[in-house]
């Protein structure tokens, strides 16, 4: 099993990357391979609701989405991980999230040519980290990534989300957290 990740933090070292790592851990573990992608590194232009996509669901910008979209295309297992960032996810994230319109676009136009076959084995999860504690710290960011993994017609298998993590190498030290992390890998590569 192969596992696709995105990470949506721009920071180095930070909580979103110890805590996606022990979820790599976990899916090795369990015999499977994870490709982490840091979304900060590439060149994600925002979506220019240009309407291009709707009638060929292909993107008419040319940056580093183009092969994103095959990855996930190919992908039996994705997660997208960001920190919150004013109750959502962060800019990187979130022009990913949206430049997956394309595939919105393109699931509907071979759903109107009855080519579109659902996949229940393609599953979608969400990783994530927030400083403070609230009770609805994560919902506006699990809201996005259900509707992304929609779009992607890959159904929602959950999260695995730590309040209280803020300056960097806190999550590492959040010890129950990283062994549950990597738990919750081994459990999404069976
Ligand atoms: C621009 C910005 C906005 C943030 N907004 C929130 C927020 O609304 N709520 C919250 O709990 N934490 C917020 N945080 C804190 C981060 O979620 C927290 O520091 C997290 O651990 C960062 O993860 P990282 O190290 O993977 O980047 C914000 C941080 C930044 C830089």
């Amino acid at each position: 099993m192969k596992v696709l990740a995105f990470n949506g933090s721009p920071r180095r070292g930070g909580n979103t990357e110890t805590l996606l790592s022990a979820v790599a851990k976990g899916v090795e573990l369990a015999g499977g391979e994870i490709e982490i992608i840091r979304l900060a590194d590439l060149t994600i232009s925002p979506c220019l609701s240009c309407g291009g996509c709707d009638k060929t669901g292909i993107c008419v910008l040319k940056d580093d989405m183009g092969e994103l979209y095959e990855k996930i295309g190919r992908a039996r297992r994705i997660i997208l991980a960001s920190p919150i960032y004013f109750y959502g996810v962060t800019a990187h994230a979130k022009a990913f999230v949206d430049r997956a319109q394309a595939l919105w676009s393109k699931k509907n136009l071979l759903k109107k040519k009855g080519q579109w076959c659902e996949d229940p084995d393609r599953l979608g999860f969400f990783v994530s980290v927030a400083a403070t504690k609230g009770e609805k710290i994560f919902d506006g960011a699990v809201l996005t990534a259900k509707y992304f993994y929609d779009a992607l017609g890959v159904s929602y298998g959950g999260a695995f989300l730590v309040k209280g993590v803020d300056k960097r190498g806190e999550m590492e030290k959040a010890e129950e957290k990283i062994r549950e992390a990597e738990e919750f890998g081994r459990r999404i590569t069976g």
